[in-house]
């Protein structure tokens, strides 16, 4: 495998690009180049691949993933939802975004189309998918009721506010001389349970952090919110929930529940998938 980089000029050459047709014939697997800044000041196409790139591509030689989602199109939702008080206060929560920007990557290299609506987060978006970056739960509404209008399936891993300022004000509220110990909420409409009900014979999935009950708040959840499964996740541990990079889950569906051992978000992610694909 190489990771070609070198002047924009050098690459371009049909030398080179002779070279490298022959290479790839007696298949050497080639990275890149990518396009920016090069070394000589020019930006165009030559720059070396980002080493997280070349890294993945070493691995998906080495360990090829099964493409058994090829054609499917999800919709998945992650992070958190960042509700305006005013321009400068926000009510939100500690969702990182890690657990559904797992399943984005997980889907994407498993080859399914992706589309994550994703909420305020620093986190990459994973290569190879479409991301619709959004602020707030009428937001995310909008777009994911939008993308899954032509997918298969949708998995929410958001968690979305589940109430919101009425009136969010137009400039910075003085604690002065207005009102700041009372903010009037309205309830958000659940992202969830409107995409299970347009689902018809789609799937969707979605999640449930519990600190206590987690199992029985969970199969509550199943049959309000009218979708396939919910992942019970016991958001009280150190080892699971906001932020954390582990997860301790149940799966919860009318076939039953079954409990996870503490796994990885990216291994989670995957079991999720098989879900998906048994179902
Ligand atoms: O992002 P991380 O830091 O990795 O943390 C991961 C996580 C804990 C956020 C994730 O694993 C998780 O549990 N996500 C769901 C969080 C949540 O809001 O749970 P809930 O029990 O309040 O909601 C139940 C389900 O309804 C969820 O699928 C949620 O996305 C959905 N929902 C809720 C309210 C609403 N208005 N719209 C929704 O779609």
């Amino acid at each position: 495998m190489i990771a070609p980089a070198m002047n924009n000029g050098m690459w371009k050459a049909p030398a080179t690009q002779a070279n490298m047709a022959t290479l790839r014939e007696h298949d050497v697997h080639v990275v890149g180049p990518g396009s920016g800044y090069l070394a000589c000041g020019d930006v165009d196409t030559g720059r070396m691949s980002e080493p997280e790139d070349i890294v993945e591509a070493v691995c998906e030689v080495l360990n090829p993933v099964q493409q058994d989602l090829a054609g499917k199109r999800i919709v998945i939702t992650a992070g958190p939802t960042h509700e305006p008080i005013d321009p400068v206060r926000f009510i939100g929560n500690r969702s990182s975004g890690k657990m559904g920007i797992a399943l984005a990557g997980e889907a994407a290299r498993r080859g399914a189309v992706v589309t994550l609506v994703l909420g305020p987060t620093s986190l990459d978006v994973p290569r190879g998918v479409e991301c619709v970056h959004v602020q707030t739960a009428s937001e995310m509404l909008k777009a994911a009721l939008s993308a899954f209008q032509t997918a298969d399936a949708a998995v929410c891993a958001a968690a979305v506010a589940d109430y919101t300022p009425a009136a969010p004000a137009d400039h910075k509220l003085k604690k002065a001389n207005e009102r700041l110990d009372r903010i009037e909420l309205v309830e958000t409409v659940d992202i969830l349970a409107e995409l299970s009900r347009q689902k018809g014979d789609r799937l969707v999935i979605g999640f449930a952090a519990e600190t206590d009950n987690v199992v029985e708040y969970a199969e509550r959840k199943l049959t309000r919110k009218g979708c396939d499964a919910i992942i019970a996740n016991d958001v009280s541990r150190a080892d699971s929930g906001f932020g954390t990079d582990t997860n301790k889950a149940w799966i919860v569906s009318i076939a039953g529940t079954q409990e996870l051992p503490v796994l990885t978000k990216p291994q989670l992610a995957d079991t999720i998938l098989d879900l998906l694909q048994n179902l």
